[in-house]
């Protein structure tokens, strides 16, 4: 058996995201299986180095999952040939120069969405990237969601006919941290410190709409600042003036009208945290994080609006539930695994930095389509 060892410098790895869906969901959970199995006779085994400015939490990481090697100096990584790969998932505003400088050093790159918190700086790290002749990938993990790949398959099969328009309703309540402490890190509520729910999450629709139902031709976009005070990881009051809601409408190049109403300020009282509804003409479909409901056209109900009398129609009855027909992955770790082929087998691997810059430009739209109340186009990249 041939093991392709792959050193993977892992920065921010002691966050949210870097510790529960990269590390331990994604990296050690491939190890844990014996590394991708790319054919009978060859194995890709990631092999990761925790990074980051925290020794004492480097180490308790590193402890927790059976001594993994760590250091606080990144540099000394980056000059280190045993490790090929730069992998970010610090906090945003961080992310353009950590990458610019491990394209430098002619790491591969892959790392979290936003890329950089212009376009043109997004678009730079990709000329920089193709210019160093090195591989790269951007996190796109809803594309991995068993809801969303339900959804793949209904549009690929033609359940939907001609699709109209699509509706997507993410967010739930992220407690203000007064009474109880918030569960979403508080940089997120400051601008200051790249938080804002257009950057977190307009990034997600660009890459979900583009890859589903059309590239985003133009959009308008209301975002607010619901709650403008909250209390940090410390208990201390701050002004939060990101916007924590953003109600968004879209335009794809399949003429379908796509609508996402995105909110840390919502209580939720439908299937799941994030539910995407796509109506067709033959049929329409509801799909969560790992659910996914349809109504063909024979099976819709003929609703006649009385609202004398109690609904003699249970809307909720009318929808079948699709089978699970195959074992999903967590998303996060099937894209790392198609990147690690990628560097590898010289797989194709399409979620680049290039597309990265895209979300990155959404959001960026976003924020000018509020300011000036106004439609905004979304050229091309
Ligand atoms: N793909 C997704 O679904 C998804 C979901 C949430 C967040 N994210 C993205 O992941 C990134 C991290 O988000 P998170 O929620 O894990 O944040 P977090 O605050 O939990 O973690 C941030 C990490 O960056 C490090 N960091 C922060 N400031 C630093 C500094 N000045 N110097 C060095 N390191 C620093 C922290 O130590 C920590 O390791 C963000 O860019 C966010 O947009 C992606």
């Amino acid at each position: 058996m041939k093991t392709h060892r792959i050193g993977i410098i892992m920065n921010g790895v002691t966050g949210r995201m870097g510790t529960n869906q990269h590390l331990v969901r994604s990296i050690l959970a491939i190890r844990e299986q014996g590394g991708v199995r790319v054919n009978p006779g060859e194995t890709i085994m990631p092999e990761p180095l925790l990074v980051g400015r925290n020794e004492h939490k480097l180490k308790k990481l590193a402890d927790a999952h059976g001594g993994l090697p760590y250091t606080t100096d990144v540099a000394a990584a980056l000059a280190d040939d045993q490790w090929p790969v730069y992998f970010d998932a610090q906090t945003t505003l961080r992310r353009y120069e950590a990458v610019r400088q491990a394209i430098a050093a002619g790491k591969h790159i892959y790392c979290e969405k936003p890329t950089a918190m212009t376009s043109a700086d997004g678009m730079e790290l990709h000329r920089l990237a193709e210019a160093a002749g090195i591989k790269h990938g951007v996190v796109q993990d809803k594309l991995w969601l068993p809801g969303l790949l339900k959804l793949k398959h209904l549009i690929d099969t033609g359940f939907f006919g001609r699709i109209l328009s699509v509706r997507g309703d993410f967010g739930y309540w992220v407690f203000p941290g007064e009474h109880q402490p918030a569960q979403r890190p508080s940089w997120n509520y400051k601008n200051a410190e790249g938080g804002g729910i257009l950057y977190d999450m307009l990034c997600h629709w660009r890459y979900v709409i583009d890859n589903l139902f059309g590239n985003v031709t133009g959009l308008t976009c209301l975002a607010a600042v619901h709650v403008p005070r909250r209390w940090d990881e410390a208990g201390q009051p701050y002004d939060a003036d990101a916007e924590d809601a953003a109600y968004s409408t879209f335009t794809t190049d399949q003429g379908i009208i796509c609508h996402f109403n995105s909110s840390w300020c919502t209580r939720v009282r439908r299937d799941d945290l994030l539910t995407i509804q796509v109506d067709g003409m033959a049929g329409s479909a509801v799909a969560g994080l790992r659910d996914c409901r349809i109504q063909s056209d024979a099976m819709t109900p003929k609703p006649v609006w009385n609202p004398d009398i109690p609904s003699p129609i249970d809307f909720r009855e009318g929808w079948a539930l699709m089978p699970d027909t195959c074992e999903y992955d967590n998303a996060f770790k099937a894209q790392w695994e198609l990147f690690l082929r990628h560097l590898v087998l010289d797989e194709p691997f399409r979620w680049t930095l290039k597309e990265g810059a895209k979300g990155v430009q959404l959001a960026e739209l976003g924020h000018e389509s509020w300011k000036k109340r106004a439609w905004v186009d979304v050229p091309g990249l």
